[in-house]
């Protein structure tokens, strides 16, 4: 494909009045998408870096590469978090190989130089070799990332030094955060490990499919049968509860439902899959959310299940479990995902060992849920690199106004953001299309 903006337009033809919306098959298999998503998206958006509770200390550090950079996420000593290049000064080594831990320093192995955690250069072995030059310590700290920012405990980074606040660029997905977030009054953490894979597919098919809401009776039938043989209740929606889909604006989508909810939720619903042992510790969390936040907010947190997807790579999978999970392309047809959980502070031994166990029977490797996601986008891109297929369809539900999880505004709102960020803003969506 040739970089022309008639070529780029091209790639999504979208027609309200008809109600039709349709992605070009190309825009998942042409290495030059990729590359220019790569430098107009992935470069100048904010992507997810770490949870607050991973770097909670002065000193702790995680280590991760983001929007194609190698990056450390410290808490330095003067208690701020800082978003360094993991690469040494002097001839660009990694100055770190652990994935997590606390350490005051930071020492490159090739040459021995060492840095602290909030990137300053702080030893160089035999540096009286440098005087009389221009060289200058204090100008060799590790490059930083242009800006790093947090939001409810999510840290974020983007690469850009004139890129949009970071409240502005979640738009109405902030809200979302806070549902999650207030789910855990003394705060929500990481749990140690993660779970690391490759899909073969375009990166574009996994931003779509946790919050396609359209697959899950279908594809997951196993799963739902499987909780039906439990005694949950699947469908069930009560207390006026609407399940909804949505486009939260700057390409972020999300729905909420209760078709899972049944399962249990761990802030307030026993499920038929918990130990009745549970039944007390969750009613308690349920009774403390309402005294907080009231019976309406604290039934949306602790009752309904939530999937968002930020724009472009990172969801929040708000089920039983808490998971949040990242997708970085690495080629045109791979992707690199990893899925972290998150846990409320301070709960029982005997809730969290539950919460691991329900977690491995859901998305984990051998769950009911992510092996069936991972077989079918390998199977839609051996379908989209057929030169035979033109377009993806993503017209579900585009006459409907109030539009349900289970129509595909969602992917809509990210296709109308992606595609005039990959024209560098030559193609417009008006902001409420549907
Ligand atoms: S490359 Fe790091 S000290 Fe030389
Ligand atoms: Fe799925």
């Amino acid at each position: 494909m040739s970089d022309t903006i008639e070529t780029l337009a091209g790639l999504v033809d979208d027609n309200p009045l008809d109600g039709l919306f349709r992605v070009k098959a190309s825009a998942f298999t042409d290495q030059a998408v990729l590359a220019l998503e790569q430098e107009r998206i992935f470069k100048r958006t904010w992507l997810y870096a770490a949870h607050e509770s991973e770097v909670e200390k002065p000193n702790a550090f995680v280590s991760r590469r983001v929007g194609g950079m190698s990056l450390l996420i410290t808490r330095g000593e003067d208690g701020n978090i800082h978003a360094l290049i993991n690469a040494c000064s002097h001839r660009g080594a990694l100055v770190c190989r652990n994935d997590a831990g606390c350490t005051r320093t930071f020492k490159c192995s090739y040459h021995g130089w060492s840095f602290d955690t909030q990137g300053h250069l702080i030893g160089v072995p035999g540096e009286d070799a440098y005087d009389g030059s221009r060289f200058e310590r204090k100008t060799m700290g590790l490059k930083r990332v242009a800006q790093v920012a947090s939001y409810r405990g999510v840290i974020f980074i983007n690469a850009t030094a004139d890129a949009e606040p970071l409240v502005d660029f979640l738009a109405g997905a902030s809200e979302m955060l806070d549902l999650v977030a207030d789910q855990a009054p003394q705060g929500l953490e990481i749990l140690p490990g993660s779970h690391r894979y490759i899909i073969r597919a375009n990166w574009k098919l996994v931003a779509e499919n946790a919050i396609d809401s359209y697959h899950f009776r279908i594809l997951h039938r196993r799963y739902l049968s499987f909780m039906r043989s439990k005694g949950a209740e699947v469908g069930a929606h009560a207390g006026g509860f609407t399940p909804r889909g949505w486009s939260f604006g700057n390409g972020h989508g999300g729905d909420e439902h209760q078709n899972l909810a049944a399962l249990g939720r761990f802030p307030g619903r026993w499920g038929p899959l918990f130990p009745e042992s549970l039944k007390p510790a969750i009613e308690a969390n349920r009774v403390e959310l309402e005294q907080l936040y009231g019976a309406e907010r604290a039934y949306r947190i602790s009752q309904v299940n939530r999937s968002m997807r930020l724009f472009p790579n990172f969801y929040i999978l708000d089920n039983s479990n808490t998971g949040i999970r990242t997708f970085h392309p690495i080629s045109v047809d791979q992707v690199e995902v990893n899925e972290w959980m998150l846990a409320a502070k301070g709960e029982s031994a005997e809730l969290r060992e539950e919460r691991l166990r329900t977690h491995s029977g859901l998305p984990g490797p051998a769950g009911f849920v992510s092996p069936d996601d991972v077989d079918t986008l390998e199977s839609c891109q051996r379908g989209l690199s057929h030169q035979a297929f033109d377009w993806i369809d993503c017209s579900r539900g585009m006459m409907r106004a109030e539009p349900l999880p289970t129509d595909e505004l969602q992917l809509r709102g990210f296709y109308r953001h992606w595609h005039p960020l990959l024209t560098e803003g030559q193609v417009h969506y008006p902001a409420d299309a549907t």
